[in-house]
């Protein structure tokens, strides 16, 4: 009896031992979380998701948020790094932060770039993201479907207007050349006609700068859409108008919704992120689409590939694709290629809104409004 009572307590205190995860120590090893902000909501329930997954897996961890500032971000995790973290998910607000990754590097600390790239940086090896130039296209083919372009004429051309992302954020870049992709040649057949600024591509650095948005603020969406309603866009009913994610989009509505042109008919107006807000207006009719990125997905997959890397195994990462041939550029910092997993984005319309719903992405009250 005494000797079980023995081979009981040493298997309670290996199992102890073992289940106080990685890095032994109690608690486990220590993993920083650094999103760039709360104005675009998505990134809370990312970094909410992201230490869920780090502390399923038993490590710690901590999230911080950057307020779209890449001072206090890179104060953020250099605090990070003085509380011993072994590795650090970023999703960065500017290549600014590329300073405070070297510090990582020296210290052999892992750096997961997620969703945005760490542009000009080549202290870091992975990046974890969804397939932003499919995001675009995307955005492109639910107005070339909406506008029917594929019958459209250059007698009676259809009218559309231009927004991108922040041109900080390497991901705006993508956005647009993917959605471009698909528009360019009606535009070329002059089918479809660009009121305001056309940067064919996101290499038209000039014209590119006056369609983006920076820091992804929906104030600057609203107030450009209201000058171009008073200006260029005023002697044509637009048809559509590309808009990089739902935070703009419902910016971009709400001024059209002040303009009596639009009262009965809005543009086609594009999105992403299938925010809850954006998914209830795309049900009412208002925003025309959005695309569906499962974060939950992202985060998980971010936290594996970190966990497999301290721990010095094969990185396999089920749903995500290793990007390579044309798509690798998603993964060039500049100065490096990084190795960059893609999950797949899927536009979501009226009629596949049921899509992130069932995926689990809404609070139920939420879900419940969308049915
Ligand atoms: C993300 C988008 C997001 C945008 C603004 C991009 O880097 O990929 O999902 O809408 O930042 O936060």
């Amino acid at each position: 009896m005494k000797k079980l009572i023995t081979v009981l307590l040493i298997l309670a205190v290996t199992a102890s031992f073992s289940f106080a995860g990685p890095g032994g120590e109690k608690g486990g090893a220590f993993i920083g979380i650094a999103m760039p902000e709360t104005h675009v909501l998505r990134w809370e329930k990312d970094g909410n998701t992201l230490k869920a997954e780090a502390e399923k897996r038993g490590y710690r961890a901590e999230i911080q948020y950057g307020n779209a500032d890449q001072a206090e971000q890179n104060r953020q995790i250099q605090s990070f790094l003085t509380q011993g973290a072994k590795a650090l998910i970023v999703g960065c607000v500017t290549d600014g932060v590329s300073s405070v990754v070297a510090e990582a590097a020296r210290d052999k600390v892992v750096v997961v770039a997620y969703d945005r790239i760490i542009a000009n940086s080549a202290d870091y090896d992975y990046f974890i993201t969804f397939n932003n130039f499919k995001v675009g296209q995307l955005q492109g083919q639910g107005i070339e479907t909406a506008l029917n372009l594929a019958s459209a004429t250059a007698s009676a051309p259809k009218n559309i207007t231009l927004f991108a992302g922040s041109p900080t954020d390497g991901n705006a870049f993508f956005f647009y050349d993917g959605a471009m992709s698909v528009l360019n040649p009606y535009i070329d057949k002059g089918v479809l006609k660009v009121v305001g600024p056309y940067p064919k591509t996101s290499a038209d650095a000039g014209n590119f700068q006056r369609i983006a948005t920076e820091n992804w603020q929906a104030p600057i969406a609203k107030t450009r859409m209201e000058n171009l309603l008073n200006n260029d866009a005023r002697n044509v009913t637009l048809d559509a108008v590309l808009a990089p994610n739902d935070t703009l989009a419902r910016a971009i509505i709400e001024a059209c919704k002040a303009d009596a042109k639009y009262r009965t008919k809005l543009p086609v107006v594009t999105g992403q992120d299938a925010e809850f807000d954006s998914a209830l207006s795309i049900k009412n009719g208002e925003q025309y689409m959005t695309v569906f990125k499962d974060t939950a997905k992202l985060a998980a997959a971010a936290i594996l590939l970190a966990d497999q890397v301290l721990k010095g195994q094969t990185v396999n990462i089920p749903g995500a694709v290793l990007a390579s041939g044309d798509l690798a550029k998603i993964g060039d910092t500049g100065k490096k290629v990084v190795k960059t997993y893609l999950l797949d984005p899927i536009a979501v319309t009226r009629s596949n809104i049921n899509v992130p719903v069932d995926a689990g992405f809404y609070e139920a009250a939420e879900a419940a409004r969308l049915k």
